[in-house]
C-alpha cells in the first residue's frame, strides 16, 4: 500500500463506488470502528446484515459473523478483511462431535450461541446471542428440554437467570476466561466508586462480582445511563473505545487478567486492520461463502432468533 494514501478517504471512495457497507463489531480496532457504517453487538450486526440494501457487506469482525451475514443475505458479496479471523469459542465445538452429542438427547431442542460455525447453526433449532439468550429460553414452554452450546458460561448464566435446567456443551471463549477474581477484588478496593461490568461469557465467579452483566451493547448502554464515573470492564478491550467516545469525562479500566502475559484483546478480532480492510474492499477478497445446503438449514434457526428479538 502506498504509505501516502489516506486510507479513511480511500475506503470512503471505494464504499460509494461499489455500494458497500462496513459492519464492525465493538471489539475491532478504533480506526475500524470509526470508519464503519454500523457498529454493534452480534444481534445488532445480524439485524443490519439482514436488512442492508448494499451490494457488498464488509464484515469487520470474525468468520462466524461474516458467515451469519452471508446466510441472511445470500445474494450479497460478504468480505472479511482477514479470513483467518476465527474464534476460540467456535473452535471449541466441532460440528461432527456436536452431532454425536445431540444424538444422545433426541428429545431436546438445540439452542446455539451465534459464536459457532454455519454448520453448527444448521444443526440447531434456534440461534441466540448474549443479548437475547435469556429471552429466547423464556419464550419456550417450561417443560421443554434444551441443549445449549457452545458457551458453558453463557449457558450457566442463562440457567441461573431463568431457573431452567439445560444440557451444556463444554466450550468457552479464551478472552473471557482469563479474568482474575483476586485482582478484580483488589482493583475494586482501590476504586470503591467504580461499577464492575461483565460480559456473560465470563466465568460465574467473575459474574457474581458484577454490578451489571450484558452483551457489548448492553454494557455500553449501561455506562451511558449509569451515574458512576468509573467502570471496571470485564470484556474485550475494543468496546472501551466506544465507551470513551460516548462518555467524555468517565474513566474505563480493563479488568485485569490472571497472569501478566495475558491480555483482554481477542487475537482473532484484532487480525483485522484498516490496511486489510482497504485491500479487501479494493480487491473484493477474501470473500466468505457458505454452501447452499448449509444456508438453507442455518437460516431458519437464525430467523427464529430475529423474530423473537424483534
Ligand atoms: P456480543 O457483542 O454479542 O456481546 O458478543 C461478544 C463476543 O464475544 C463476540 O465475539
Ligand atoms: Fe471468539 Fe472470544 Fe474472540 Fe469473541 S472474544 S471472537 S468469543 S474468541
Amino acid at each position: 500500500i502506498d504509505p501516502t494514501l489516506d486510507l479513511f478517504e480511500e475506503i470512503e471512495k471505494l464504499k460509494k463506488e461499489k455500494n458497500a457497507v462496513i459492519l464492525a463489531h465493538y471489539y475491532q480496532d478504533p480506526d475500524i470502528q470509526d470508519i464503519a457504517d454500523y457498529i454493534g453487538d452480534s444481534l445488532g450486526l445480524s439485524q443490519q446484515a439482514a436488512k442492508t440494501d448494499a451490494n457488498i457487506i464488509v464484515f469487520a469482525g470474525v468468520h462466524f459473523m461474516a458467515e451469519t451475514a452471508k446466510i441472511l443475505s445470500p445474494d450479497k458479496k460478504v468480505l472479511l478483511p482477514d479470513v483467518k479471523a476465527g474464534c476460540s469459542l467456535s473452535d471449541s465445538c466441532p460440528p461432527h462431535l456436536f452431532r454425536k452429542f445431540k444424538e444422545k438427547y433426541p428429545d431436546h431442542l438445540v439452542i446455539t450461541y451465534v459464536n459457532c460455525t454455519a454448520e453448527l447453526k444448521a444443526l440447531s433449532d434456534i440461534v441466540c446471542t448474549s443479548s437475547n439468550a435469556v429471552q429466547i429460553v423464556e419464550s419456550l414452554p417450561k417443560d421443554q428440554k434444551i441443549i445449549f452450546g457452545p458457551d458453558r458460561n453463557l449457558g450457566a448464566y442463562v440457567m441461573k437467570k431463568t431457573g431452567r435446567d439445560m444440557v451444556l456443551w463444554n466450550g468457552a471463549c479464551m478472552v473471557h476466561e482469563i479474568f482474575s477474581q483476586e485482582k478484580i477484588t483488589k482493583l475494586k478496593e482501590r476504586h470503591p466508586n467504580a461499577k464492575f461490568i461483565a460480559h456473560p461469557e465470563c466465568e460465574d465467579a467473575i459474574l457474581k462480582m458484577a454490578d451489571y452483566i450484558g452483551s457489548t451493547t448492553g454494557l455500553l448502554n449501561y455506562t451511558i445511563k449509569d451515574s458512576a464515573t468509573e467502570f471496571i470492564v470485564a470484556t474485550e478491550t475494543g468496546i472501551i473505545h466506544q465507551m470513551e467516545k460516548e462518555n467524555p469525562g468517565k474513566t474505563f479500566i480493563p479488568a485485569p487478567p490472571n497472569n501478566s502475559c495475558a491480555c483482554n484483546d481477542c487475537p482473532h478480532m484484532k487480525r483485522n486492520t484498516l490496511e486489510k480492510l482497504y485491500l479487501c474492499l479494493k480487491n473484493e477478497l477474501p470473500e466468505v461463502d457458505v454452501p447452499r445446503e448449509i444456508i438453507e438449514k442455518a437460516r431458519l434457526p437464525i430467523e427464529r432468533m430475529l423474530d423473537i428479538s424483534a
